[in-house]
C-alpha cells in the first residue's frame, strides 16, 4: 500500500513536470539522498511507529549533511483512536538531521481486507494526489 502511495505521488509530480525518482529505502544510500533537492520519505505505521525499513534508512543518514534541504513525509496507517503515526517519528528524525519540513505530512488510511491484506479507505488515494499536487506547487514556486 505504501508503495502505491509513493508511486502515486511520483506520478503526480511527473505530471506537474517535477523531476522525480522513486526508490525503496533499502535501495537508497545517504550519498544518493544528498544529490537531490528534496526528500519525500514515507513508510507504514507498524507497532505505533515507523516501520523498520524507513527507521533503519533514516538512522543511516548523518546529522548536519542535509541542512536546509527540503523534505516532507507520508505514511499509511489504520484509522483508529490509538494507531500511532509513522509521520511523527519520520518528521522528528528528519528535523534532527537538519531537513526543512516545508509541508505538513500526508496520512493515508488503510483498512483490512482480511487474511493480512489491505485496501485504501475510500478517497484516500485521491487525498494523496491532491497532497502531491500541493507539493509540486511548493517545489515549483
Ligand atoms: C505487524 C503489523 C503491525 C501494525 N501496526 C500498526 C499500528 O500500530 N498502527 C497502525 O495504524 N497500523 C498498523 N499496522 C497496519 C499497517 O499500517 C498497514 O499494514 C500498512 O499501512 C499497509 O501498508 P503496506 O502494504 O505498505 O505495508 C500494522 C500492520 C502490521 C502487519
Amino acid at each position: 500500500m505504501t508503495k502505491t502511495v509513493a508511486e502515486t505521488i511520483r506520478d503526480v509530480l511527473k505530471e506537474k513536470s517535477v523531476e522525480v525518482d522513486c526508490f525503496y529505502c533499502r535501495e537508497l544510500e545517504a550519498l544518493t539522498v544528498k544529490s537531490y533537492d528534496c526528500l519525500i520519505a514515507g513508510g507504514p505505521t507498524m507497532a505505533f511507529r515507523p516501520s523498520m525499513g524507513i527507521t533503519e534508512f533514516l538512522n543511516n543518514l548523518t546529522s548536519g549533511e542535509f541542512s536546509g534541504k527540503k523534505a516532507t513525509v507520508f505514511d499509511t496507517q489504520l484509522q483508529m483512536l490509538v494507531s500511532g503515526n509513522a509521520t511523527k517519528g519520520i518528521e522528528k528524525k528528519l528535523k534532527s538531521l537538519g531537513f526543512d519540513l516545508f509541508k505538513s505530512p500526508l496520512v493515508v488510511y488503510v483498512e483490512s481486507k482480511g487474511k493480512g491484506t489491505w485496501q485504501f479507505k475510500s478517497g484516500e488515494l485521491e487525498k494523496a494526489k491532491i497532497w502531491a499536487q500541493e507539493v509540486a506547487k511548493e517545489l515549483s514556486a
